[in-house]
C-alpha cells in the first residue's frame, strides 16, 4: 500500500507537486507558491490546457522549474460543492499521474483545507496492484511511487483521520485481493482459511464444513455445490465493539467459481465467473474495516463460499432440495444458485443472531447489468428508513445505488408445481423475482439486498478504482455503520 505522510505545508524543492485546484479559485496556498517560484508556469500551463479546476479534469506539467519534476493539477469544481468524495477523486486521479515519480508531495491546503486525510485516501485507493502471478515485471512497469507526503495545515487532525480511513482501506484491498485471485487458487476452503487470518484484528471467526452445514439442514447451499469436489464452508464472522445490544448482520453471496452447473453457461466471459464470490468478498473486507478501525457496533457477517460445477454428483435441473428454513425449492435452473446458497445463509443469520437488519451482497443477475449498467447497484429493501439511509451511504461513498422494486405480483411468479416455490421465473424483471425470492427468507426484519453484479469488477480505471476488483459494498457498509449505528 502507498504509504502515507502528513506534513505542514511548505513548497517542496524537488520531486513533484501535486494541487487540488476549485473551479474559478485564485492563485492562493501553496499552489499560488509553486506558481511564483516556477515564473508563473502554473498559471501558463492552466492557460494552455484550458484547465480551470472543473472537477474531472486534469493537467501535467513537466519540469516546470523550482527544482519539481513535475506539477500535476485536477480540479475539485465549484468550492462551495466540493465534497471528501471530489476529494478523494481528484487525489486519486493526481496519484495515477504520480508513478513515475520517487518523490512526491500532495497539497491539501487552501481549497482542500481539513480533507487531507480524504485525499490520502483517494491517492492509496487508485494505487492498487494486484501482481501477484506476474513474474516477468520490469522495472519500468512497476510504480517507483512508494510514498506520498500530504502538506496540511491541520497535521494532527489529519492523522487521526486517516488512522480510521486506513483501516477501511486494508479492508478495499483485501476484498480486491480475495476477488482478484483466480478460482483454482481460491475455492471455500482457500477463502475460509484467508478469512480464519483476520482473527487478528479481534474478530470472532467460526469455519462450517459439509458435515455442519448437513446437520444444520443447509440444503439449498447443499445442492448447489453438490457437484463440485471442493466442499462448501459457511464463515460467520463477529465484531463485538457495541454494547449489549443487538448485531447488524451482512450476508454475502460467495460463489468461487460459477460455471452455472448442468444448466451450464456458454464459454465466451465464463472467465468473468471467478468473481461470483464478490458479495461474500465485500462482507469480509468490511467486517475487517470495522475491527480495524474499531468500529463502536456489534456487526456479524456471514457468508455462504461454495463452487458450482457440473459433474456426474451435480445437482440437475428439476431437482427438489429443502433449505433451511423448511422450505422446500425446486431447482429448474442450476445457474440461479446465488439465490439458493443466500436463502440458507440468511435465515441462519436470523435464528442465529435476530439481528437489528440485514444487509445481502450479491453478483446474482446478468439483468441487472442490463437494468442499470456497471454505474449503480441495485438495491431491494422492505424498509424505507434503511433504503434511504444507504441511498445516502451510496452518494457519500461514490457507491452509488438504485432502489428497484418489489411486490406481490413478483413473488406470485415464484409458485412451483411440486415445491412450496422454483428459484427462477421468465426473463421479465428477473433481477426483481430474485430479489422475491430472497425475500421469502427474511423473516420480518429489515433487510435490503444490494445486486452487485454490475459494479463489482470494472473493465477501465476510474479515479480512485484500477481496473479489475472494485471491492464495491466495502466503504458503502462502513459509512452506513459509521452514521447510524455506532454508539
Ligand atoms: N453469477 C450469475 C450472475 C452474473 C452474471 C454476475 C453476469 C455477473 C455477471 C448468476 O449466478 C446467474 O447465473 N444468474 C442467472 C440467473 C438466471 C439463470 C435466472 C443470469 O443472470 O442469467
Ligand atoms: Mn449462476
Ligand atoms: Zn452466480
Amino acid at each position: 500500500m502507498l504509504e502515507i505522510t502528513f506534513a505542514d505545508p511548505a513548497l517542496p524543492t524537488s520531486g513533484a507537486l501535486a494541487l487540488l485546484v476549485a473551479e474559478g479559485a485564485g492563485t492562493s496556498g501553496l499552489w499560488g507558491a509553486a506558481d511564483e517560484a516556477t515564473g508563473g508556469a502554473v498559471t501558463r500551463a492552466f492557460a494552455a490546457a484550458e484547465f480551470t479546476g472543473k472537477d474531472g479534469q486534469s493537467v501535467t506539467i513537466l519540469a516546470p522549474g523550482a527544482g519539481l519534476t513535475r506539477i500535476v493539477a485536477a480540479g475539485l469544481g465549484k468550492e462551495a460543492e466540493i465534497t471528501d468524495r471530489k476529494i478523494e477523486e481528484a487525489a486519486g486521479t493526481l496519484a495515477a499521474a504520480l508513478t513515475r515519480e520517487k518523490v512526491a508531495a500532495l497539497a491539501a491546503d487552501g481549497h482542500a483545507g481539513g480533507k487531507a486525510a480524504a485525499a490520502a485516501m483517494g491517492a492509496v485507493l487508485r494505487s492498487y496492484r494486484f501482481d501477484t502471478y506476474r513474474t516477468k515485471q520490469k522495472p519500468e512497469d512497476l510504480p517507483k511511487l512508494a510514498a506520498l507526503t500530504i502538506l496540511t495545515g491541520e497535521r494532527k487532525a489529519a492523522e487521526a483521520e486517516w488512522a480510521k480511513l486506513k483501516a477501511v482501506a486494508d479492508g478495499v484491498f483485501f476484498t480486491r485481493d480475495l476477488v482478484s485471485e483466480p478460482a483454482n487458487i481460491l475455492y471455500p476452503a482457500e477463502m475460509a482459511s484467508r478469512i480464519e487470518k483476520l482473527a487478528g484484528l479481534g474478530l470472532k471467526i467460526e469455519v462450517f464444513g459439509q458435515a455442519e452445514l448437513e446437520a444444520l439442514g443447509f440444503g439449498s447451499l447443499l445442492g448447489v455445490s453438490m457437484g463440485s469436489a471442493q466442499p462448501p464452508r459457511m464463515v460467520v464472522m463477529q465484531w463485538q465493539g457495541g454494547g449489549a445490544e443487538k448485531p447488524v448482520a451482512f450476508i454475502g453471496k460467495g460463489v468461487t467459481f460459477d460455471t452455472g452447473g448442468i444448466s451450464i453457461k456458454p464459454a465466451g466471459g465464463m472467465e468473468d465467473m471467478k468473481w461470483d464470490m464478490a458479495g461474500a468478498g465485500a462482507v469480509v473486507g468490511l467486517m475487517a474495516a470495522l475491527a480495524g478501525r474499531k468500529a463502536k457496533v456489534n456487526a456479524v457477517g456471514l457468508v455462504g463460499l461454495v463452487e458450482n460445477m457440473p459433474s456426474g454428483t451435480a445437482q440437475r435441473p428439476g431437482d427438489v432440495v429443502k433449505s433451511y428454513s423448511g422450505q422446500t425449492i425446486e431447482v429448474l435452473n442450476t445457474d440461479a444458485e446465488g439465490r439458493l446458497v443466500l436463502a440458507d445463509v440468511l435465515w441462519y443469520a436470523q435464528q442465529k443472531f435476530d439481528p437489528r437488519f440485514m444487509v445481502d451482497m450479491a453478483t446474482l443477475t446478468g439483468a441487472i447489468i442490463v437494468a442499470l449498467g456497471h454505474e449503480h447497484a441495485g438495491m431491494f429493501t422492505n424498509d424505507d428508513d434503511l433504503a434511504q439511509k444507504l441511498l445516502a451511504a451510496g452518494t457519500a461513498s461514490g457507491e452509488k445505488l438504485w432502489r428497484m422494486p418489489m411486490g406481490r405480483e413478483y413473488d406470485k411468479q415464484l409458485k412451483s408445481d411440486i415445491a412450496d416455490m422454483k428459484n427462477i421465473t421468465g426473463r421479465p424483471g428477473s433481477s426483481i423475482t430474485a430479489a422475491a425470492f430472497l425475500a421469502r427468507f427474511v423473516n420480518e426484519k429489515p433487510w435490503a439486498h444490494l445486486d452487485i453484479a454490475g459494479t463489482a469488477w470494472s473493465s477501465k480505471d476510474s479515479a480512485t478504482i484500477p481496473k479489475g476488483a472494485t471491492a464495491f459494498g466495502v466503504r458503502l457498509l462502513d459509512r452506513l455503520v459509521a452514521e447510524h449505528f455506532e454508539s
